[in-house]
């Protein structure tokens, strides 16, 4: 599919000043996107939750200016001028350019915060592009307000994907696809799209605590982590069992069978994170606190016959997936048995989300 369409014409008439605010959730993966190519383009599609309360709120007041040469904008983070942000969103603002022309036609002060705390090492990339690129849509909405509420969706998912690849699968609520897979219609290499068949009653309400095992900044960032997996000596079959494990998850979505889901997504996060062992240079971002957690959850399992397991992301955090009718026998668990291994005692209790809002 081209990008042409995502280009916004020139010849409409820009606001002279005006505020718009988003919030925008992040989002785990079930199958996981690692190895890209072309401009922020997955190797293979991918499949996540949208989360609830692990979000970002974003302000953009935005003012026409006279120079137009470049880009000119500020940044805040929890009301604090953050400079360090500022060659991230400069990057994203060259990469979306061309599809919205009026860039540098104003300044811009961007005013952000988390729900989650700063430094928790939870990724704020996902939430945080994606509600920047709502809060840009809503400009083009009032420049050119004949583009349809599927259109918005659509390109809110392109242009967060050009900031943050994840980012793609955070606008839309609860299941979201990104990356073409033949036999999930509508999937696009483009953006994050609803993933549209039948889900069974439980992954409705599934829940998400993210234990916080370390807060550090991660050893290797994921754009490196994601050009390892060129010649990557597992990559094609990486990249064939992503596929193999979407169409797997086709049917577990529709007969809720947990048992099977439990063995595919602790399969794939086992899996994220071989890539990385096995990649030239190798390296480790599992800490010992988050295999303990790992054998922990497997021997309650074992003893409870309990549906939770585990997923990871791109770092040491652990994040357990469990139908909420667990919800207070896991809370127990994490209190009981996890908590010795999370840093400063720290966890999240989050559930599957909505997707994106527009709050001003
Ligand atoms: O969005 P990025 O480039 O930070 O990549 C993150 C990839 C994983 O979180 C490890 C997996 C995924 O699909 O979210």
């Amino acid at each position: 599919m081209s990008t042409e369409r995502f280009i916004l014409k020139k010849s409409h008439e820009l606001p002279t000043n005006g505020k718009v605010s988003w919030e925008s959730p992040s989002n785990i993966a079930l199958v996981k996107y690692w190895g890209k190519y072309g401009e922020q383009l997955p190797k293979n599609p991918s499949v996540s939750f949208t989360l609830n309360n692990c979000k970002t709120t974003t302000t953009l007041l935005f003012e026409k200016k006279n120079d137009t040469t470049d880009f000119s904008f500020e940044v805040f983070l929890e009301e604090e001028k953050t400079p360090s942000f500022e060659p991230k969103i400069r990057k994203f603002f060259e990469r979306i350019q061309v599809y919205l022309p009026f860039l540098k036609d104003f300044h811009f002060v961007i005013k952000t915060s988390n729900s989650f705390p700063h430094s928790s090492g939870i990724a704020s990339s996902a939430s945080g592009m994606s509600a920047l690129a709502c809060c840009l849509m809503s400009i083009e909405k009032m420049i050119d307000s004949s583009i349809s509420a599927e259109y918005f969706q659509q390109k809110a998912s392109f242009l967060a994907r050009l900031g943050s690849g994840s980012a793609a699968r955070s606008i839309e609520g609860g299941l979201v696809v990104w990356g073409e897979h033949k036999n999930i219609d509508h999937s696009s290499n483009l953006y994050g799209t609803p993933y549209p068949y039948q889900i069974a009653d439980v992954f409705t309400t599934y829940q998400d605590t993210i234990l916080l095992v370390d807060k550090g900044e991660k050893v290797v960032s994921s754009t490196v982590g994601h050009n390892l997996m060129h010649n990557h000596p597992y990559a094609e079959n990486r990249f064939q069992q992503a596929h193999d494990n979407l169409d797997t998850l086709k049917t577990i979505f529709e007969e809720g069978n947990l048992d099977k889901f439990i063995n595919l997504v602790e399969s794939e996060a086992l899996t994220l994170h071989a890539m990385m062992l096995t990649s030239n240079p190798y390296f480790i971002l599992m800490k010992p606190n988050t295999l303990h957690i790992i054998n922990k959850i497997w021997s309650y399992r074992k003893e409870t016959g309990s549906k939770v397991c585990f997923t990871l992301d791109a770092g040491a955090n652990v994040h357990l997936l469990y139908p909420e009718n667990e919800k207070q026998q896991i809370l127990d668990f994490i209190n009981n048995q996890l908590i010795a291994h999370c840093q400063n005692a720290q966890y999240i209790c989050d559930n599957v989300g909505t997707g994106a809002k527009q709050l001003a």
